[in-house]
């Protein structure tokens, strides 16, 4: 008799996990200071996502729908970008040394720890997450902590710093620097400033991955700030990468939250130039 294995695997679990420990909408609204509703903090982040003001990650309940929307959409966007470009060397680095700019939750670092878990190797990571919202922190790590307690062989030391990219700020360099779904959320200085940190704190030969949403005007302009800065090869591009998420959202949560589980996705995996042009 053939036994079937059905238990949930990581990607499922902490869709669970999220729902459990992060589906209450509760408290003031720091916008009207009246007590709020999910409806009302539902449409307040989907407005905000598409244009109708700035995202209010300051906001706990800001915080949680967009948990509940995006989390796990682009996890699985992400993981599946990376198996399509730079998984082969990756896999190679056991002691990887990863950056995200905008990491609020730690998306990028979840994705990589999916991945690896694939593989035979032990992986021991350090996962810098840089977002001027101090208030991701306790989120990222909890989400990273809790998730590779499900992973045998991949452990991740989840650090963040408060910091704004957008400025200077010293680092070490990265065996790969996140650029995810953050540069839609500067102007054109700004985008230039955050690309420009990114090269500088890649290792030559290895990985800048920028990820967005995929508005024709918007991948126009990141395209544009890639092509000024000539330290880098596109390794791969796709103006929109569609995919299911591959996971099953129960479809009352589907429908209240507004989730994402079936998303398109502008990406850019560039790899830094073995040594840097130098300008005559
Ligand atoms: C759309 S979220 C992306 C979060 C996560 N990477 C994901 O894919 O779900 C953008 C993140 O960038 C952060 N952010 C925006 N502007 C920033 C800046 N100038 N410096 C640092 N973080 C910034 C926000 O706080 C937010 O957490």
């Amino acid at each position: 008799m053939i036994e079937i294995d059905f238990t949930p695997g990581p990607m499922e679990r902490l869709l669970d996990y999220v729902i459990e420990h992060y589906l209450n909408i509760e408290g003031l609204c720091p916008n009207t200071g009246l007590s709020v509703d999910r409806p009302q903090c539902v449409k307040c982040n989907y407005e905000r996502h598409r244009g109708g003001g700035k995202p209010l990650y300051s906001c706990q309940n800001f915080r949680k729908v967009y948990l509940i929307r995006f989390l796990i959409t682009h996890t699985k966007q992400t993981c599946d970008l990376i198996r399509r470009t730079i998984i082969s060397d990756i896999a190679k680095i056991p002691n990887l040394f990863v950056v995200s700019f905008g990491g609020g939750p730690g998306v990028e670092a979840l994705a990589l720890m999916e991945l690896l878990r694939h593989y035979d190797g032990k992986y021991d990571f350090v996962f810098d997450n840089v977002d001027r919202e101090l208030s991701w922190q306790p989120i990222y790590q909890d989400l990273v902590r809790t998730f590779s307690g499900w992973i045998k062989n991949v452990d991740v030391n989840p650090r963040f710093s408060q910091i704004d990219v957008t400025g200077d700020f010293l680092a070490k360099q990265y065996d790969i620097v996140f650029v995810p779904w953050i540069l839609s959320e500067l102007d054109k200085e700004g985008r230039h400033r955050v690309l420009s940190r990114a090269r500088d704190l890649t290792q030559p030969s290895k990985y800048v991955v920028v990820t967005d949403r995929p508005e024709s005007a918007l991948i126009r302009k990141i395209s544009e700030s890639i092509t000024s800065i000539q330290a880098w090869d596109v390794i791969k591009s796709e103006p929109k990468f569609k995919k299911h998420c591959g996971i099953h959202f129960p479809d009352d949560l589907r429908a209240k939250f507004r989730a994402q589980v079936e998303y398109s996705t502008a990406y850019w995996v560039l790899k830094k130039h073995e040594v840097q042009d130098v300008p005559f």
